[in-house]
Protein backbone atom coordinates (compact mmCIF):
# COMPACT_ATOMS: atom_id res chain seq x y z
CA UNK A 1 0.00 0.00 0.00
CA UNK A 2 2.86 2.43 0.94
CA UNK A 3 4.00 2.28 -2.64
CA UNK A 4 0.78 3.11 -4.22
CA UNK A 5 1.77 7.18 -5.06
CA UNK A 6 -1.78 8.53 -4.17
CA UNK A 7 -1.58 6.98 -0.92
CA UNK A 8 1.81 8.96 -0.35
CA UNK A 9 -0.34 12.17 -1.74
CA UNK A 10 -2.87 11.42 0.96
CA UNK A 11 -0.10 11.11 3.71
CA UNK A 12 1.56 13.79 2.98
CA UNK A 13 -2.03 16.24 2.39
CA UNK A 14 -2.86 14.83 6.00
CA UNK A 15 0.04 15.89 7.49
CA UNK A 16 -0.17 19.48 6.33
CA UNK A 17 -3.68 19.31 7.76
CA UNK A 18 -2.23 18.32 10.72
CA UNK A 19 -0.15 20.87 10.78
CA UNK A 20 -2.36 23.39 9.72
CA UNK A 21 -4.42 22.54 12.35
CA UNK A 22 -2.00 23.23 15.44
CA UNK A 23 -1.09 26.86 13.75
CA UNK A 24 -1.97 28.65 16.59
CA UNK A 25 -5.75 30.41 15.66
CA UNK A 26 -3.96 33.68 15.99
CA UNK A 27 -2.83 33.71 12.51
CA UNK A 28 -6.83 32.60 11.00
CA UNK A 29 -8.16 35.70 12.95
CA UNK A 30 -8.42 39.28 11.29
CA UNK A 31 -9.53 41.10 14.12
CA UNK A 32 -9.55 44.53 12.55
CA UNK A 33 -13.53 44.53 13.20
CA UNK A 34 -13.61 43.71 16.50
CA UNK A 35 -15.12 46.04 19.14
CA UNK A 36 -12.13 47.41 21.16
CA UNK A 37 -14.62 50.22 22.52
CA UNK A 38 -16.33 47.37 24.46
CA UNK A 39 -13.18 45.18 25.64
CA UNK A 40 -12.71 48.46 27.47
CA UNK A 41 -16.17 49.25 28.49
CA UNK A 42 -15.88 45.39 29.83
CA UNK A 43 -12.44 46.06 31.31
CA UNK A 44 -14.12 48.83 33.30
CA UNK A 45 -16.92 47.18 34.82
CA UNK A 46 -15.36 44.16 35.76
CA UNK A 47 -12.98 45.89 37.97
CA UNK A 48 -16.21 47.42 39.96
CA UNK A 49 -18.06 44.03 39.66
CA UNK A 50 -16.70 41.94 42.63
CA UNK A 51 -16.19 45.27 44.84
CA UNK A 52 -20.07 46.55 44.37
CA UNK A 53 -20.93 42.83 45.00
CA UNK A 54 -19.10 42.41 48.18
CA UNK A 55 -20.52 46.12 49.32
CA UNK A 56 -23.76 44.68 48.93
CA UNK A 57 -24.76 47.24 46.49
CA UNK A 58 -27.08 45.06 44.16
CA UNK A 59 -28.34 47.64 42.27
CA UNK A 60 -24.90 48.56 40.83
CA UNK A 61 -23.87 45.00 40.88
CA UNK A 62 -26.89 44.04 38.79
CA UNK A 63 -26.14 46.86 36.36
CA UNK A 64 -22.31 45.80 36.18
CA UNK A 65 -23.74 42.34 35.07
CA UNK A 66 -26.02 43.65 32.31
CA UNK A 67 -22.54 45.51 30.32
CA UNK A 68 -20.81 42.47 31.26
CA UNK A 69 -23.35 39.80 30.02
CA UNK A 70 -23.89 42.24 26.89
CA UNK A 71 -20.19 41.66 26.47
CA UNK A 72 -20.39 37.71 26.26
CA UNK A 73 -22.82 37.88 24.17
CA UNK A 74 -21.00 39.82 21.86
CA UNK A 75 -18.02 37.56 21.61
CA UNK A 76 -19.61 34.54 21.29
CA UNK A 77 -21.52 35.66 18.06
CA UNK A 78 -18.19 37.35 16.92
CA UNK A 79 -16.70 33.89 17.28
CA UNK A 80 -19.47 31.58 16.03
CA UNK A 81 -19.58 33.69 13.06
CA UNK A 82 -15.81 32.66 12.75
CA UNK A 83 -16.41 28.84 13.40
CA UNK A 84 -14.43 29.27 17.01
CA UNK A 85 -16.16 26.56 19.26
CA UNK A 86 -13.68 27.37 21.98
CA UNK A 87 -14.24 30.94 22.22
CA UNK A 88 -17.98 30.58 21.95
CA UNK A 89 -17.83 27.97 24.85
CA UNK A 90 -15.70 29.96 26.92
CA UNK A 91 -18.10 33.54 26.25
CA UNK A 92 -21.03 30.95 27.20
CA UNK A 93 -19.35 30.15 30.74
CA UNK A 94 -18.68 33.72 31.16
CA UNK A 95 -22.52 34.10 30.86
CA UNK A 96 -23.44 31.99 32.74
CA UNK A 97 -20.82 33.21 35.84
CA UNK A 98 -22.68 36.38 35.51
CA UNK A 99 -26.19 35.29 35.27
CA UNK A 100 -25.39 33.23 38.47
CA UNK A 101 -23.94 36.36 40.33
CA UNK A 102 -27.42 37.93 39.37
CA UNK A 103 -28.77 34.78 40.74
CA UNK A 104 -27.19 35.18 43.99
CA UNK A 105 -27.22 38.57 44.32
CA UNK A 106 -31.18 38.72 44.26
CA UNK A 107 -31.07 36.25 46.93
CA UNK A 108 -28.57 38.73 48.96
CA UNK A 109 -26.07 35.40 49.04
CA UNK A 110 -23.04 37.77 48.62
CA UNK A 111 -19.87 36.03 49.04
CA UNK A 112 -21.18 33.00 46.41
CA UNK A 113 -22.04 35.79 44.28
CA UNK A 114 -18.30 37.27 44.56
CA UNK A 115 -16.35 33.73 43.99
CA UNK A 116 -18.77 33.35 40.77
CA UNK A 117 -17.57 37.12 40.28
CA UNK A 118 -14.11 36.60 40.09
CA UNK A 119 -14.33 33.26 38.19
CA UNK A 120 -15.82 35.27 35.67
CA UNK A 121 -12.91 37.21 35.31
CA UNK A 122 -10.84 34.32 34.76
CA UNK A 123 -12.92 33.88 31.65
CA UNK A 124 -12.12 37.10 30.71
CA UNK A 125 -7.91 35.85 30.93
CA UNK A 126 -8.96 32.20 29.47
CA UNK A 127 -9.91 33.62 25.81
CA UNK A 128 -7.27 36.03 25.91
CA UNK A 129 -4.67 33.34 26.19
CA UNK A 130 -6.19 31.72 22.90
CA UNK A 131 -7.21 34.61 20.76
CA UNK A 132 -5.65 38.32 21.97
CA UNK A 133 -2.41 39.49 19.90
CA UNK A 134 -0.04 39.58 22.63
CA UNK A 135 2.38 42.10 21.16
CA UNK A 136 0.31 43.41 18.48
CA UNK A 137 -0.44 47.16 18.47
C1 LIG B 1 -14.19 34.88 23.70
C2 LIG B 1 -13.08 35.77 23.69
C3 LIG B 1 -12.99 36.96 24.60
C4 LIG B 1 -13.62 37.16 25.82
C5 LIG B 1 -14.61 36.25 26.52
C6 LIG B 1 -13.13 38.42 26.30
N1 LIG B 1 -12.25 38.98 25.43
FE1 LIG B 1 -11.27 40.75 25.69
N2 LIG B 1 -10.37 40.50 23.88
C7 LIG B 1 -10.54 39.43 23.03
C8 LIG B 1 -9.74 39.63 21.83
C9 LIG B 1 -9.66 38.68 20.65
C10 LIG B 1 -9.06 40.85 21.98
C11 LIG B 1 -8.09 41.51 21.00
C12 LIG B 1 -8.84 42.45 20.08
C13 LIG B 1 -7.92 43.16 19.10
O1 LIG B 1 -6.72 42.95 19.11
O2 LIG B 1 -8.46 43.95 18.30
C14 LIG B 1 -9.50 41.38 23.28
C15 LIG B 1 -9.07 42.59 23.80
C16 LIG B 1 -9.38 43.07 25.05
C17 LIG B 1 -8.88 44.32 25.61
C18 LIG B 1 -7.93 45.29 24.90
C19 LIG B 1 -8.76 46.26 24.07
C20 LIG B 1 -7.91 47.31 23.40
O3 LIG B 1 -7.76 48.38 23.97
O4 LIG B 1 -7.40 47.04 22.30
C21 LIG B 1 -9.43 44.46 26.86
C22 LIG B 1 -9.20 45.58 27.85
C23 LIG B 1 -10.28 43.29 27.09
N3 LIG B 1 -10.23 42.48 25.96
C24 LIG B 1 -11.02 43.05 28.24
C25 LIG B 1 -11.88 41.95 28.42
C26 LIG B 1 -12.61 41.69 29.65
C27 LIG B 1 -12.56 42.53 30.91
C28 LIG B 1 -13.32 40.54 29.43
C29 LIG B 1 -14.23 39.80 30.37
C30 LIG B 1 -15.28 40.48 31.05
C31 LIG B 1 -13.01 40.10 28.08
N4 LIG B 1 -12.13 40.97 27.51
C32 LIG B 1 -13.54 38.96 27.52
C33 LIG B 1 -11.32 38.32 23.27
C34 LIG B 1 -12.12 38.12 24.38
Amino acid sequence: MSRNPAYRIFLTRSALCAILVATPALAALDLRDYDDDLMRDLEKTIKYFEPDITAQNAQAAKEDAEVLLDGFRYTEDYFAKRGKDDAVAISRDGARLVADVVAKVEIGEFEAAAASAREATQVCKSCHEIYKPRLAR
